[in-house]
């Protein structure tokens, strides 16, 4: 059965106007898109999205890097959907990651690494909530 996961398509990418060819490689990758969005993350909004790396050494620059211009919110659906999106995606560091996955292709560095990706049901639940309204996913899964 179908579950559902959270990306997002980071500032990089859209600067540089890679956003289009990373949702076709979701595409080309199973992945449907339930509902999409793009916004500007306000600092206290970054800060909660990644609330679990505060007082970590790359906290403060991985939220200038995700409030430094417009990012693409979208809810993804497949079979297996969080470990996935996570394998399509590639290592956290581009030079770690396999050839063929997103990061590899289209990532500029560890920190500016063009996509995220829910790292677990639990996350991916809290994340679709943080963007998404329920009315707005379920309709667009009907
Ligand atoms: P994400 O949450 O964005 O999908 O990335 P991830 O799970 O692969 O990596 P995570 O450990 O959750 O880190 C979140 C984001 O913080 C930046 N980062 N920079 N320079 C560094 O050492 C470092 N480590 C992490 C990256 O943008 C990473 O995606
Ligand atoms: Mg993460």
């Amino acid at each position: 059965m179908d579950s559902m996961t959270l990306t997002i398509i980071k500032p990089d990418s859209v600067a540089s106007g890679k956003a289009g060819r990373i949702l076709a490689h979701l595409e080309g990758a199973g992945f449907s898109i339930r509902a999409m969005r793009m916004t500007r993350l306000s600092r206290e909004a970054a800060a909660e999205f990644y609330a679990e790396h505060r007082g970590k050494g790359f906290f403060e620059p991985l939220i200038e890097f995700m409030t430094s211009g417009p990012v693409i919110v979208a809810a993804l659906s497949r079979e297996d959907a969080v470990a996935e999106l996570r394998r399509v995606i590639g290592a956290t560091d581009p030079a770690e990651a396999e050839l063929s996955t997103v990061r590899a292709i289209f990532a500029e560095s560890k920190t500016r690494n063009a996509i995220h990706g829910s790292d677990s049901d639990n996350s991916a639940r809290r994340e679709l909530d943080f963007f998404f309204s329920r009315v707005e996913l379920v309709q667009n899964c009907g």
